[in-house]
């Protein structure tokens, strides 16, 4: 895979959701996944979003990851013009806790899906490893270090104990 290229396009609604977003990026680096970011909103600059979908693929975009807030239209409003996969971030930046947002990711009608995943930045996390399993797919180095990061996971577990 070419470092200089990116991969994966973390795209958020606001710059106040990047502290949620970080673990994307950090997962991603873990995994030797080249990604750029931007921010991009649905609501706020929706030409922007559509100029970013349209035109991900034949830039090299293999996976796309939004994390949105509020009423997060920003996932489902990108797949709906590309066919790169979208991964959905749902933030907690409002009163409602991300609920709000994981509702609005989630529920997409048929046809036009969005892979949601947990709120917050576990789930930002989350979106690092499951972009890197679908580029995993092409790309065989990243299966190596995805089964390298599950080992980890395994051992830090195994070593636990539980003073009482
Ligand atoms: C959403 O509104 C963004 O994704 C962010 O989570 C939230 C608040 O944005 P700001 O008002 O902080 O820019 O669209």
């Amino acid at each position: 895979m070419d470092a200089a290229k990116p991969r994966v396009g973390i795209v958020m609604g606001s710059a106040s959701d990047k502290d949620k977003m970080r673990g994307c990026a950090e997962v991603l680096d873990e995994l030797g996944i080249p990604y750029e970011v931007r921010v991009i909103s649905a609501h706020r600059s929706p030409d922007l979003a559509v100029e970013y979908a349209t035109t991900a693929q034949e830039r090299g975009i293999e996976v796309i990851v939004a994390g949105a807030g509020w009423a997060a239209h920003l996932a489902g409003f990108m797949a709906a013009h590309t066919i790169v996969p979208v991964i959905g971030v749902p933030i907690d930046s409002s009163a409602l806790q991300g609920l709000d947002s994981l509702l609005s990711t989630v529920q997409m009608p048929p046809g036009i899906p969005v892979a949601t995943v947990s709120i917050g930045s576990g789930g930002a996390r989350n979106a690092g490893y499951l972009a890197g399993e679908i580029l995993g797919l092409k790309y065989p180095e990243i299966v190596e270090k995805l089964k390298k990061a599950r080992a980890r996971f395994r051992e830090k577990i195994a070593k636990e104990e539980i003073a009482w």
